[in-house]
């Protein structure tokens, strides 16, 4: 039941521990094809930020029939797992990951793509057999003596479609639930009774990401409509959200109480998520940090330049208070860019907002040209809703 990660890890010699984050990597037309602009940006993060991990986010592949439809072979999809790690196995940085929903896509798929990880030199998770989900394990840190478990690292798995096949976003289940406590408890026994600071990994936010934000109009430029069950409301961010809030979380379709269960236990200091290509805000709910992490890849639903990465940074003297901060492709790169070119160079955001002002304005003067007034289009629109009486 209990599964560690198979490798140790220990802060390095200035008392730092450096995790790097990699949102979703996938590609919306043909999985197969990472571009040459996400591995620059991965391989000058491994070379820049210098982490001591690299972690995947999730939606590592998507839509598993190539564009010629016909599945990609073993090799095909081996090649472009390989052609993201190694970035990081080629200069000795470990590799973690936890699942996504497209990386469910298929039955069995996640089991597949674990095989197919395992052959990456340096990668860590292990898989705790019996509970629902693939490469669920937890990484100790130790200090740089290697003599005390300092920190921990939770790598879930957090499934793909909702459980009762209502729709939305599936929730972590009760078992991994059960497994989070239990070996917490037992890492919290082994370290003399105190609980052991830790940060969790997951793809898909809680719906705690809500607190971070407040309702709002449509009128707001800053808005976003929420999503699921949130999917009524505008929401802006609140006044301890900071960072980018680019669309509605898109959080489980149910809240199965994974956040009161690291409130319960009182280990978890924060939570990394990948599964909303635009956002990369990060806010406290309860004294525990919530962390969007964008996109890295530049062929799905994206934001510009602004795709990119996050890194979380710890200190071996006080490593419950972490600092964490995103790196953009623009960061590095400026507009050098071959995926994305002319007009969507601009933020996702404002270009978004830009084109429903330009469809406002083009259809309020195409209506002035035809003589049609704001006050005769209403007494029409009257007009009709009397007549359907
Ligand atoms: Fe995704
Ligand atoms: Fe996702």
């Amino acid at each position: 039941m209990k599964s560690r990660a198979s490798m140790d890890f220990r802060f390095n010699r200035n008392g730092k521990f450096r995790i790097l984050a990699i949102g979703d990597s996938h590609d919306k037309f043909t999985y197969n094809e990472k571009t040459e602009d996400m591995l620059n940006l991965l391989n000058k993060s491994a070379e820049m930020l210098k982490p001591d991990i690299a972690i995947f986010m999730g939606d590592i592949v998507s839509d598993w029939i190539r564009e010629e439809n016909r599945p990609a072979t073993e090799d095909e999809l081996f090649h472009e797992i390989d052609r993201i790690c190694e970035p990081f196995y080629s200069r000795n940085i470990p590799i973690g990951i936890t699942f996504g929903n497209h990386d469910g896509e298929r039955t069995d798929s996640k089991r597949y793509l674990f095989s197919l990880f395992s052959r990456i030199p340096g990668f860590i998770n292990t898989d705790t057999s019996g509970v629902t989900g693939v490469g669920n394990c937890y990484v100790p840190i130790y200090d740089k003596k290697n003599e005390n478990m300092l920190f921990n690292l939770w790598l879930i798995d957090s499934g793909s479609s909702a459980q009762d096949g209502s729709g939305g976003y599936a929730w972590v289940d009760n078992d991994q639930i059960d497994w989070y406590e239990n070996t917490c408890d037992e890492l919290t026994a082994s370290n003399g009774g105190k609980v052991v600071p830790s940060i969790v990994f997951q793809h898909i936010p809680v719906c705690e990401e809500y607190l971070l934000l407040k309702e709002t109009t449509f009128l707001n430029p800053y808005r976003v409509r929420g999503n699921g069950k949130y999917s009524k409301n505008f929401y802006t961010k609140g006044i301890d959200c900071h960072g980018y809030l680019g669309e509605g979380p898109c959080v489980p379709a149910r809240n199965n109480g994974q956040f009161r269960s690291w409130k319960s236990k009182g280990d978890v200091v924060a939570a990394v998520f990948g599964h909303d290509h635009l956002n990369a805000f990060q806010g406290e709910v309860e004294g525990i940090l919530l962390c969007q992490t964008k996109c890295s890849g530049f062929h799905m639903y994206g934001d510009g330049l602004h795709q990119g990465v996050r890194l979380i940074e710890l200190d071996e003297t006080r490593p419950a208070d972490l600092t964490t901060k995103m790196y953009y492709y623009r960061d590095f790169f400026g507009t050098k860019c071959n995926s994305i070119k002319g007009y969507d160079l601009l933020t996702d955001r404002w270009h978004t907002n830009f084109k429903i002002t330009l469809a406002v304005l083009g259809t309020a003067t195409a209506l002035t040209a035809a003589g049609i007034t704001a006050e005769k289009l209403y007494s029409h629109i009257k007009k009709s809703k009397l007549l359907k009486k």
